[in-house]
Protein backbone atom coordinates (compact mmCIF):
# COMPACT_ATOMS: atom_id res chain seq x y z
CA UNK A 1 0.00 0.00 0.00
CA UNK A 2 0.99 3.55 -0.85
CA UNK A 3 2.33 5.78 2.27
CA UNK A 4 0.29 7.77 4.27
CA UNK A 5 0.82 11.65 3.39
CA UNK A 6 -2.09 13.04 5.49
CA UNK A 7 -3.11 11.51 8.33
CA UNK A 8 -6.09 13.22 10.26
CA UNK A 9 -6.97 11.55 14.16
CA UNK A 10 -10.11 13.30 15.94
CA UNK A 11 -9.94 16.87 14.54
CA UNK A 12 -12.19 18.74 16.31
CA UNK A 13 -12.97 22.33 14.96
CA UNK A 14 -14.93 24.77 17.33
CA UNK A 15 -16.16 28.70 16.59
CA UNK A 16 -16.25 31.20 19.51
CA UNK A 17 -20.10 32.64 19.38
CA UNK A 18 -20.73 35.76 21.53
CA UNK A 19 -18.06 35.71 24.62
CA UNK A 20 -17.81 32.36 25.61
CA UNK A 21 -19.71 30.12 23.83
CA UNK A 22 -17.59 27.78 21.68
CA UNK A 23 -19.83 25.96 18.63
CA UNK A 24 -18.14 22.71 16.92
CA UNK A 25 -18.23 22.81 13.11
CA UNK A 26 -16.21 19.49 12.68
CA UNK A 27 -16.90 17.14 15.48
CA UNK A 28 -13.83 14.56 15.57
CA UNK A 29 -13.23 13.53 12.06
CA UNK A 30 -10.07 11.11 11.42
CA UNK A 31 -9.15 10.20 7.77
CA UNK A 32 -5.98 9.49 5.50
CA UNK A 33 -4.72 10.54 1.89
CA UNK A 34 -2.39 8.41 0.61
CA UNK A 35 0.41 9.18 -1.90
CA UNK A 36 -1.01 8.92 -5.16
CA UNK A 37 -5.02 9.04 -4.19
CA UNK A 38 -7.41 10.71 -5.11
CA UNK A 39 -9.98 11.27 -2.04
CA UNK A 40 -13.35 12.50 -2.13
CA UNK A 41 -14.86 14.68 0.65
CA UNK A 42 -18.55 14.51 -0.11
CA UNK A 43 -21.67 16.01 1.62
CA UNK A 44 -23.79 19.21 1.43
CA UNK A 45 -22.95 22.42 1.83
CA UNK A 46 -22.35 23.52 5.60
CA UNK A 47 -21.51 19.80 6.57
CA UNK A 48 -17.87 20.84 7.54
CA UNK A 49 -15.98 20.16 4.57
CA UNK A 50 -14.05 23.30 4.25
CA UNK A 51 -13.62 23.80 7.72
CA UNK A 52 -11.75 20.62 8.17
CA UNK A 53 -9.24 21.71 5.13
CA UNK A 54 -9.15 24.76 6.76
CA UNK A 55 -7.88 23.37 9.75
CA UNK A 56 -5.61 20.98 8.02
CA UNK A 57 -4.01 24.09 6.76
CA UNK A 58 -4.14 25.59 10.13
CA UNK A 59 -6.03 28.96 7.77
CA UNK A 60 -8.38 29.23 10.52
CA UNK A 61 -8.00 33.04 12.92
CA UNK A 62 -6.69 32.07 16.10
CA UNK A 63 -8.35 34.32 17.86
CA UNK A 64 -12.25 32.73 17.50
CA UNK A 65 -11.00 29.13 16.36
CA UNK A 66 -10.25 25.85 18.63
CA UNK A 67 -8.59 23.34 17.21
CA UNK A 68 -7.89 20.06 18.63
CA UNK A 69 -6.94 16.47 17.39
CA UNK A 70 -4.21 15.36 15.72
CA UNK A 71 -2.94 15.90 11.74
CA UNK A 72 0.62 14.14 10.77
CA UNK A 73 1.95 15.27 7.65
CA UNK A 74 4.95 12.84 6.52
CA UNK A 75 5.79 12.30 10.63
CA UNK A 76 4.84 16.31 11.39
CA UNK A 77 2.50 16.89 13.75
CA UNK A 78 1.31 20.13 11.87
CA UNK A 79 -0.87 21.69 14.97
CA UNK A 80 1.88 21.45 16.86
CA UNK A 81 3.89 23.79 14.31
CA UNK A 82 5.17 27.05 14.70
CA UNK A 83 3.62 29.32 12.46
CA UNK A 84 7.16 29.62 10.15
CA UNK A 85 7.32 26.03 10.06
CA UNK A 86 3.60 25.89 8.56
CA UNK A 87 4.14 28.14 6.64
CA UNK A 88 6.81 25.89 4.77
CA UNK A 89 4.37 23.30 4.68
CA UNK A 90 1.50 25.65 3.06
CA UNK A 91 2.55 25.48 -0.29
CA UNK A 92 5.77 23.96 -0.48
CA UNK A 93 4.66 20.27 0.39
CA UNK A 94 0.75 20.88 0.59
CA UNK A 95 -1.23 23.60 -1.47
CA UNK A 96 -5.02 24.40 -1.84
CA UNK A 97 -6.76 25.08 -4.66
CA UNK A 98 -10.06 27.31 -3.55
CA UNK A 99 -13.37 27.37 -5.44
CA UNK A 100 -13.47 31.09 -6.28
CA UNK A 101 -10.21 31.16 -8.56
CA UNK A 102 -11.07 34.99 -9.05
CA UNK A 103 -10.94 35.40 -5.13
CA UNK A 104 -7.48 34.08 -4.77
CA UNK A 105 -5.93 35.86 -8.08
CA UNK A 106 -4.26 39.47 -7.37
CA UNK A 107 -6.85 41.84 -9.87
CA UNK A 108 -4.20 44.26 -10.64
CA UNK A 109 -1.34 42.02 -11.04
CA UNK A 110 -0.31 40.44 -14.73
CA UNK A 111 0.10 36.52 -14.08
CA UNK A 112 3.50 36.19 -14.81
CA UNK A 113 4.07 38.32 -11.67
CA UNK A 114 1.68 36.34 -9.65
CA UNK A 115 3.38 32.61 -10.96
CA UNK A 116 6.96 34.42 -10.07
CA UNK A 117 5.87 35.44 -7.17
CA UNK A 118 4.74 31.96 -6.21
CA UNK A 119 7.88 30.09 -8.15
CA UNK A 120 10.76 32.37 -6.63
CA UNK A 121 9.28 31.96 -2.99
CA UNK A 122 9.95 28.20 -2.89
CA UNK A 123 13.24 28.19 -5.03
CA UNK A 124 15.75 31.26 -4.18
CA UNK A 125 18.69 31.58 -6.39
CA UNK A 126 17.03 30.95 -9.92
CA UNK A 127 18.08 33.17 -12.52
CA UNK A 128 15.36 35.41 -14.09
CA UNK A 129 15.38 33.80 -17.63
CA UNK A 130 15.10 30.12 -15.20
CA UNK A 131 11.38 31.40 -13.62
CA UNK A 132 10.17 32.83 -16.78
CA UNK A 133 10.71 28.85 -18.53
CA UNK A 134 9.30 27.53 -14.95
CA UNK A 135 6.01 30.07 -15.70
CA UNK A 136 5.55 28.59 -19.01
CA UNK A 137 6.40 25.11 -17.67
CA UNK A 138 3.64 25.35 -15.28
CA UNK A 139 1.11 26.68 -17.58
CA UNK A 140 1.71 23.87 -19.93
CA UNK A 141 1.24 21.36 -17.28
CA UNK A 142 -2.43 22.72 -16.99
CA UNK A 143 -3.19 22.76 -20.82
CA UNK A 144 -2.78 26.54 -21.25
CA UNK A 145 -2.80 26.39 -24.89
CA UNK A 146 -0.45 29.79 -25.54
CA UNK A 147 1.13 30.36 -21.81
CA UNK A 148 3.59 33.36 -23.24
CA UNK A 149 0.57 35.17 -24.00
CA UNK A 150 -1.17 34.13 -20.78
CA UNK A 151 1.76 35.35 -18.88
CA UNK A 152 1.15 38.59 -19.98
CA UNK A 153 -2.42 38.69 -19.02
CA UNK A 154 -4.19 40.33 -15.74
CA UNK A 155 -6.72 38.02 -14.21
CA UNK A 156 -10.19 39.92 -15.66
CA UNK A 157 -8.64 39.02 -19.36
CA UNK A 158 -8.76 35.30 -18.97
CA UNK A 159 -12.17 32.94 -18.78
CA UNK A 160 -12.74 31.45 -15.38
CA UNK A 161 -11.75 28.28 -16.68
CA UNK A 162 -8.46 29.79 -17.61
CA UNK A 163 -7.94 31.69 -14.14
CA UNK A 164 -8.94 27.96 -12.67
CA UNK A 165 -6.00 26.60 -14.29
CA UNK A 166 -3.80 29.45 -13.41
CA UNK A 167 -4.75 29.11 -10.07
CA UNK A 168 -3.91 25.42 -10.60
CA UNK A 169 -0.63 26.39 -11.69
CA UNK A 170 0.57 28.04 -9.04
CA UNK A 171 -0.88 24.95 -6.54
CA UNK A 172 1.02 22.78 -8.56
CA UNK A 173 4.27 24.80 -9.42
CA UNK A 174 6.23 24.21 -6.13
CA UNK A 175 5.62 20.34 -6.77
CA UNK A 176 3.11 19.53 -3.39
CA UNK A 177 2.85 16.16 -1.89
CA UNK A 178 -0.60 16.88 -1.23
CA UNK A 179 -3.10 18.86 -2.72
CA UNK A 180 -6.31 20.18 -1.47
CA UNK A 181 -9.13 20.95 -3.88
CA UNK A 182 -11.85 22.92 -2.30
CA UNK A 183 -14.75 22.50 -4.99
CA UNK A 184 -12.62 23.49 -7.35
CA UNK A 185 -14.75 23.10 -10.06
CA UNK A 186 -18.08 24.78 -9.18
CA UNK A 187 -17.79 27.62 -10.25
CA UNK A 188 -17.35 26.47 -13.99
CA UNK A 189 -19.14 24.89 -16.33
CA UNK A 190 -19.85 21.38 -17.44
CA UNK A 191 -16.86 20.89 -20.59
CA UNK A 192 -14.32 22.89 -18.20
CA UNK A 193 -15.06 21.13 -15.25
CA UNK A 194 -14.18 17.44 -17.18
CA UNK A 195 -11.20 19.46 -18.38
CA UNK A 196 -10.01 20.51 -14.79
CA UNK A 197 -11.09 16.94 -13.21
CA UNK A 198 -8.63 15.26 -16.03
CA UNK A 199 -5.86 17.75 -15.50
CA UNK A 200 -6.39 16.89 -11.60
CA UNK A 201 -5.65 13.02 -12.41
CA UNK A 202 -2.90 13.54 -14.98
CA UNK A 203 -1.07 15.24 -11.95
CA UNK A 204 -1.58 12.53 -9.63
CA UNK A 205 -0.30 10.13 -12.66
CA UNK A 206 2.29 11.97 -13.33
CA UNK A 207 3.91 13.18 -9.91
CA UNK A 208 2.21 11.40 -7.87
CA UNK A 209 0.40 13.31 -5.88
CA UNK A 210 -1.97 12.79 -2.65
CA UNK A 211 -5.34 14.85 -3.82
CA UNK A 212 -7.94 15.56 -1.48
CA UNK A 213 -10.90 16.68 -3.76
CA UNK A 214 -13.85 18.77 -1.84
CA UNK A 215 -17.42 19.01 -3.70
CA UNK A 216 -20.88 18.73 -2.97
CA UNK A 217 -21.09 16.94 -6.61
CA UNK A 218 -21.20 12.75 -6.27
CA UNK A 219 -21.08 13.01 -9.87
CA UNK A 220 -17.53 14.60 -9.73
CA UNK A 221 -16.39 11.89 -7.13
CA UNK A 222 -17.85 9.23 -9.33
CA UNK A 223 -15.49 9.61 -12.23
CA UNK A 224 -12.00 10.63 -10.32
CA UNK A 225 -12.00 9.38 -7.16
CA UNK A 226 -10.58 6.13 -5.74
CA UNK A 227 -11.86 6.50 -1.71
CA UNK A 228 -14.97 8.53 -0.61
CA UNK A 229 -15.44 10.36 2.48
CA UNK A 230 -19.38 11.33 3.26
CA UNK A 231 -19.53 14.07 5.57
CA UNK A 232 -22.74 15.44 7.71
CA UNK A 233 -22.53 18.04 10.14
CA UNK A 234 -19.49 18.19 11.28
CA UNK A 235 -19.05 14.01 11.25
CA UNK A 236 -18.12 11.35 8.54
CA UNK A 237 -20.94 9.11 8.16
CA UNK A 238 -19.45 7.13 5.33
CA UNK A 239 -15.89 5.83 3.91
CA UNK A 240 -15.66 3.55 1.34
CA UNK A 241 -13.81 2.65 -2.31
CA UNK A 242 -15.62 4.75 -4.76
CA UNK A 243 -17.36 1.69 -6.69
CA UNK A 244 -18.00 0.33 -3.39
CA UNK A 245 -19.95 3.58 -1.53
CA UNK A 246 -21.79 3.61 -5.20
CA UNK A 247 -22.74 -0.44 -4.98
CA UNK A 248 -23.68 -0.56 -1.50
CA UNK A 249 -24.33 2.57 0.24
CA UNK A 250 -24.85 1.48 3.87
CA UNK A 251 -25.36 4.98 5.31
CA UNK A 252 -29.44 6.37 4.80
CA UNK A 253 -27.07 9.93 4.18
CA UNK A 254 -25.09 8.21 1.62
CA UNK A 255 -28.06 6.45 -0.15
CA UNK A 256 -29.91 9.78 -0.44
CA UNK A 257 -27.09 11.99 -1.86
CA UNK A 258 -26.72 8.96 -4.60
CA UNK A 259 -30.43 9.00 -5.45
CA UNK A 260 -30.08 13.01 -6.01
CA UNK A 261 -27.88 12.42 -8.64
CA UNK A 262 -29.36 13.22 -11.97
CA UNK A 263 -28.43 10.26 -14.02
CA UNK A 264 -28.30 10.18 -17.75
CA UNK A 265 -30.81 8.41 -19.62
CA UNK A 266 -33.12 8.48 -16.53
CA UNK A 267 -36.41 10.58 -17.29
CA UNK A 268 -37.08 12.11 -14.15
CA UNK A 269 -39.37 14.42 -13.38
CA UNK A 270 -38.32 15.32 -10.20
CA UNK A 271 -35.18 14.64 -8.46
CA UNK A 272 -35.71 12.31 -5.36
CA UNK A 273 -33.68 14.47 -2.66
CA UNK A 274 -33.23 14.42 1.01
CA UNK A 275 -35.88 16.49 3.17
CA UNK A 276 -35.30 19.04 5.09
CA UNK A 277 -31.94 20.19 5.49
CA UNK A 278 -28.28 20.70 6.94
CA UNK A 279 -28.94 21.82 11.03
CA UNK A 280 -27.31 24.87 11.88
CA UNK A 281 -24.53 25.13 14.18
CA UNK A 282 -26.14 25.90 17.30
CA UNK A 283 -28.93 23.34 16.92
CA UNK A 284 -27.75 20.09 16.51
CA UNK A 285 -29.85 17.77 16.67
CA UNK A 286 -28.93 15.31 19.77
CA UNK A 287 -27.88 11.24 19.33
CA UNK A 288 -27.57 10.96 15.37
CA UNK A 289 -27.45 14.25 13.59
CA UNK A 290 -29.32 13.08 10.24
CA UNK A 291 -31.95 11.06 12.12
CA UNK A 292 -34.52 14.09 12.02
CA UNK A 293 -34.09 13.76 8.06
CA UNK A 294 -33.34 9.85 8.18
CA UNK A 295 -36.61 7.61 6.57
CA UNK A 296 -35.01 4.75 8.28
CA UNK A 297 -34.77 6.39 12.01
CA UNK A 298 -35.93 5.07 14.90
CA UNK A 299 -36.50 6.71 18.45
CA UNK A 300 -33.05 5.23 19.91
CA UNK A 301 -31.14 7.02 17.05
CA UNK A 302 -31.43 10.55 19.16
CA UNK A 303 -29.74 8.86 22.17
CA UNK A 304 -26.76 8.79 21.57
CA UNK A 305 -24.15 9.63 18.51
CA UNK A 306 -23.55 6.75 15.84
CA UNK A 307 -19.82 5.97 15.98
CA UNK A 308 -17.92 5.03 12.82
CA UNK A 309 -17.31 1.29 12.67
CA UNK A 310 -16.24 -1.21 10.42
CA UNK A 311 -18.62 -2.81 8.35
CA UNK A 312 -16.73 -4.20 5.19
CA UNK A 313 -13.16 -4.63 4.14
CA UNK A 314 -12.16 -0.88 3.60
CA UNK A 315 -15.82 0.43 4.36
CA UNK A 316 -16.88 2.04 7.56
CA UNK A 317 -20.55 3.57 8.37
CA UNK A 318 -21.94 5.50 11.27
CA UNK A 319 -25.39 3.96 11.44
CA UNK A 320 -25.82 0.83 13.75
CA UNK A 321 -29.10 0.05 11.52
CA UNK A 322 -27.44 -0.43 7.86
CA UNK A 323 -28.44 -3.16 7.35
CA UNK A 324 -32.26 -2.27 6.79
CA UNK A 325 -30.85 0.70 4.25
CA UNK A 326 -29.14 -2.56 2.15
CA UNK A 327 -31.68 -4.49 2.34
CA UNK A 328 -33.92 -1.97 0.52
CA UNK A 329 -31.46 -0.66 -1.80
N1 LIG B 1 -15.27 31.09 10.61
C1 LIG B 1 -16.42 30.55 10.95
N2 LIG B 1 -17.07 30.95 12.08
C2 LIG B 1 -18.25 30.40 12.44
N3 LIG B 1 -18.87 29.43 11.78
C3 LIG B 1 -18.29 28.99 10.65
C4 LIG B 1 -17.04 29.52 10.17
N4 LIG B 1 -16.71 28.89 9.02
C5 LIG B 1 -17.69 28.00 8.79
N5 LIG B 1 -18.64 28.04 9.75
C6 LIG B 1 -19.85 27.19 9.84
O1 LIG B 1 -19.39 25.84 9.88
C7 LIG B 1 -20.30 24.99 9.18
C8 LIG B 1 -19.54 24.20 8.14
O2 LIG B 1 -19.11 25.09 7.12
P1 LIG B 1 -18.22 24.64 5.88
O3 LIG B 1 -17.10 23.80 6.34
O4 LIG B 1 -17.89 25.88 5.15
O5 LIG B 1 -19.24 23.75 5.04
P2 LIG B 1 -18.99 23.06 3.63
O6 LIG B 1 -19.18 21.60 3.87
O7 LIG B 1 -20.06 23.61 2.75
O8 LIG B 1 -17.61 23.41 3.16
C9 LIG B 1 -21.37 25.90 8.61
O9 LIG B 1 -22.48 25.85 9.46
C10 LIG B 1 -20.72 27.26 8.62
O10 LIG B 1 -21.70 28.27 8.77
MG1 LIG C 1 -17.08 24.53 1.45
Amino acid sequence: MAETLLEVKDLKTEFKRGKKDWITAVNGVSFQVRAGEIVGLVGESGCGKSVTSLSVMRLHSKHNTRITGEVTFEGKHLLELKEPEMQEIRGNEISMIFQEPMSALDPIMRIEDQLTEAISLHNQGLSKSEVHARCVRALKLVGIPEPEMTLRNYPHELSGGMCQRVMIAMAMSCEPKLLIADEPTTALDVTIQAQILALMEQIRNEHNTGILLITHDLGVVAETCSRVIVMYAGNIVEEAPVKELFRNPHHPYTKGLIESVPRLGRRVRRLPSIPGSVPDLSAMPSGCRFAPRCAYARPECSARLPELVEVGPDHKCACPFYANVRKEA
